[in-house]
């Protein structure tokens, strides 16, 4: 690897923050955030060392489901900012070091869509084929995405006697993918942002959005899904260079990795690791990290260009779906044990460290496992403070709330009276009182100190996005230790899940021992014995970063 490829392929080393306009900053003191307001906190953005904004929905919107219910492709919501606004945000990042990927929602548009006005309007609508429409719901019928707040996929439009599907809440119909005037939309709505600067998209709810389940047969071509997403790859690469498509497919591996599109990686950029995720909440309750790195290792190997996006939470609830209803059951005992702190049966509503009873060793070790694993991580916003969430608002509201900048009034967000917020702010210890950049700024031992170190080692350690992972044997089942490697170098990591200190003894090959081991996290080094073997002590929920010192080695450490 040529030390320009990280910079082509850009996304493999990237720190990809996720934040909604809507909650950051609000500069005009109206109650909602703005594009203003984010144009100002860019620095600080920088400055933690994000590399990539994921900017959620901002178009313009009845906001039902947070702004994933849109009713312009080619808008900005007003309350937000206008065009100048994004331009100017997505200018200035760029001067920072930082791209900005938007949301793509193009599964389904906002029953207020003109398009949807149209096709519901009458049959004869030469929009009606938008959408998805039956006389009657099919017997088979998929599952709801909102159980509990969903009954069925399929809405009786009265005036037209017809149903018309929606994969998530009624008021949001699906597109019709097989119509070719659907597809060119989709391309033209990625070109528009394209053109304005921006470096590519997070695909919202792909398998949904591809899926012709629903879609009358007899669409020859056109009912091949992967094959849209390929062309709308290629329309990409045609447009930009450098843009991305990181996609949000929560499937088995063998049915997500199709999405990557094989070997020429022609189909998304990254996916989100939903697997890696939610075992890890599994290891995180057991304090035995089997079930994490078995979800690493079964990771099919993935084409150079292509990446998997690491996570500890989003915006959505924690959702624990792919685990058995038996694991699923423990890790609500341990993270989410009452009624109000779950969602859909499915999934936690808090943040991670509610959930970690606020223990700050712990909080620290996943952040440090998440930093260390092979891939790219991304952080939601508040994520760097160790912000709390508000279980009052409910559902997956609950994690949404204003950004905590300072211990002023509204957590400094925004100076106007609370009732005119688009949330509350969290109260009780997880407070702005308690938890804001200002005081963390000038606190050395903060999280948001500790986050950056993370953001800094991993940024200079490209072998974390481009090496191959492995894991150590060793005999603790508490202990992750693993190694990235490739031509970018080698590093270990090791991880206790558990409270009780220990003592880990791994045998490093490959080199002539005695080897000098650095600490990438604190100013520390170790040494094996003449066999390779190291002995390395770990605290309770204790982490290292340790990368072997070759004599006549040139990287800077
Ligand atoms: C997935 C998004 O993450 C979620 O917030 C949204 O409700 C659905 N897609 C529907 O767009
Ligand atoms: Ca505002």
């Amino acid at each position: 690897m040529r030390i320009t490829d990280t910079s082509d392929l850009w996304w493999k080393t990237a720190v990809v923050y996720c934040l909604d306009v809507e909650t950051f900053m609000d500069w005009n003191d109206d109650g909602i955030g703005d594009f203003e307001g984010l144009s100002h906190r860019l620095d600080y953005l920088a400055e933690l060392g994000v590399t990539c904004l994921w900017l959620m929905p901002f178009y313009p919107t009845p906001d039902r489901d947070d702004g994933y219910d849109i009713k312009d492709f080619y808008g900005v919501d007003p309350r937000l900012g206008h065009f100048g606004d994004v331009v100017e945000v997505i200018r200035t990042a760029r001067d920072r070091g930082m791209r900005v990927i938007v949301d793509l929602v193009v599964n389904h548009t906002s029953d207020k869509h003109p398009w949807f006005l149209a096709s519901r309007s009458s049959r004869d609508s030469p929009y009606r084929d938008f959408y998805v429409w039956r006389d009657e719901p099919p017997a088979e019928q998929q599952a709801t995405a909102f159980p509990g707040q969903e009954e069925s996929v399929w809405e009786y439009d009265e005036k037209t006697e017809q149903y018309y599907l929606h994969r998530f809440y009624r008021f949001q119909p699906d597109l019709n993918v097989v119509n070719p005037k659907v597809r060119d939309e989709v391309a033209k709505i990625m070109g528009f942002w394209l053109q304005l600067g921006v470096a590519g998209f997070r695909v919202d709810a792909v398998p949904f959005f591809l899926d012709t389940v629903g879609v009358e047969p007899g669409h020859g071509e056109l009912a091949d899904p992967l094959g849209f997403l390929r062309y709308l790859r290629g329309f990409l690469g045609r447009r930009s260079g450098e843009a991305i498509l990181l996609g949000e497919v929560n499937l088995p591996r063998k049915d997500q990795v199709q999405y990557f599109g094989g070997d020429i990686a022609d189909g998304l950029t990254m996916q989100f690791d939903f697997i890696g995720m939610q075992n890890m909440y599994l290891s995180l309750a057991r304090a035995d990290v089997r079930p994490l790195a078995a979800a690493l290792s079964e990771r099919p190997v993935l084409p150079v260009e292509a990446q998997w996006a690491n996570f500890v939470r989003n915006h959505d609830e924690l959702t624990l779906d792919k685990l058995t209803d038996e694991e699923r059951q423990e890790v609500f005992a341990a993270f989410g044990p009452e009624p109000d702190m779950q969602v859909f049966g499915r999934g936690i509503i808090r943040r991670l460290p509610s959930m970690l009873r606020g223990d700050p060793r712990r909080i620290r070790m996943v952040y440090s496992l998440l930093f260390s694993l092979p891939g790219t991580p991304v952080l939601f916003y508040g994520e760097e403070i160790g912000m709390g969430e508000d279980l009052s608002a409910g559902d997956r509201q609950a994690v949404r709330t204003p950004m905590q900048w300072t211990a002023e009034r509204n957590g400094g967000f925004s100076s106007a009276r609370p009732s005119k917020l688009p949330a509350a702010v969290v109260g009780d210890g997880f407070s702005p009182t308690h938890v804001n950049v200002a005081d963390q700024r000038h606190d050395p031992d903060s999280l948001l100190h500790f986050i950056r170190r993370l953001i800094q080692r991993y940024r200079a350690s490209a072998e974390i996005g481009w090496g191959e992972f492995r894991v150590l044997k060793q005999p603790n089942n508490a202990v992750l230790a693993h190694t990235v490697s490739g031509d970018e170098g080698l590093m270990f990591a090791v991880h206790n899940f558990s409270p009780d200190p220990t003592t880990v003894t791994l045998s490093i090959e490959g080199e002539s021992p005695p080897m000098r081991l650095v600490d990438l996290l604190r100013d520390n080094s170790a040494v094996t014995d003449d066999k390779g073997v190291l002995q390395l002590s770990l605290e309770g929920y204790g982490f290292r970063w340790l990368r072997i010192v070759n004599p006549g080695e040139k990287r800077l450490f």
